[in-house]
């Protein structure tokens, strides 16, 4: 059975929908950053394994990664799931987690990384947006890309409204590309290419996988 260690730092429903779609992945810890995140009570609820290493209370961010690493390989998982996970990692903590951290960004990559996503879509004008589940890597919101979901973008949006579309996507596009590794499906091309054995381009606005075989 394929197993994950979930890392959140706030409202959880991304963790949420990963465990509700039932994809056969083991969740063997929720890890937040954040004490009191509404996805760790959630997650407590549920009868997971939960635990708090709140970054302030690490002099430095390698410190703080050193200690998250050790936690993470405490429970021996075959994937880390960052889900809404909001620090940005040192490439050592990367390194020791080689093409088995998973990340879901709420923009269609490379468009658009970093924060503020739908507010910088709506002051572009673009006119579809969406999420994207990648492999981390020391890049910020770069790294190889499993799946995406398109939406389109409204005249009548706001911030709020857009992001609630693209929330949409994310509850269905994160359950979908782990289901693909715990069906061991997902193999690595060249550069940056992912490619899903059996798995045509998706429905449902799903994007990806590129060159499906
Ligand atoms: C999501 O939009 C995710 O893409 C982003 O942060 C948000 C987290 O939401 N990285 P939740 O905590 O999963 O509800």
């Amino acid at each position: 059975m394929t197993s994950a260690v979930v890392l959140i730092s706030g409202r959880g429903s991304n963790l949420r929908a990963l465990v509700e779609a039932r994809t056969g992945l083991e969740v063997r810890a929720v890890v937040s950053n954040r004490p009191g995140a509404e996805g760790l009570e959630w997650a407590e609820r549920e009868g997971f394994a939960t635990r708090v290493l709140d970054h302030r209370t690490f002099a430095t961010r390698e410190a703080f990664d050193a200690a998250l690493a050790a936690e993470v390989e405490s429970h021996a998982p075959d994937l880390v799931l960052l889900a809404g996970f909001m620090r940005i990692f040192t490439a050592a903590f990367i390194q020791r987690f080689p093409r088995r951290i998973l990340n879901i960004h709420p923009s269609l990559l490379p468009s658009f990384p970093g924060l503020h996503t739908h507010r910088r879509v709506l002051e572009a004008g673009v006119k579809v947006h969406g999420a994207t589940v990648h492999v981390v890597t020391p890049a910020l919101d770069d790294g190889p890309i499993v799946i995406q979901g398109a939406v389109p973008v409204l005249q009548e949006d706001t911030e709020e409204s857009l992001a609630e579309r693209v929330l949409g996507v994310e509850h269905r596009i994160y359950p979908q590309a782990v289901r693909w590794f715990v069906e061991g499906r997902v193999d690595f091309g060249a550069g940056a290419l992912v490619r899903v054995r059996g798995a045509g381009v998706g429905t449902d606005s799903m994007v990806s996988p590129r060159n499906p075989s």
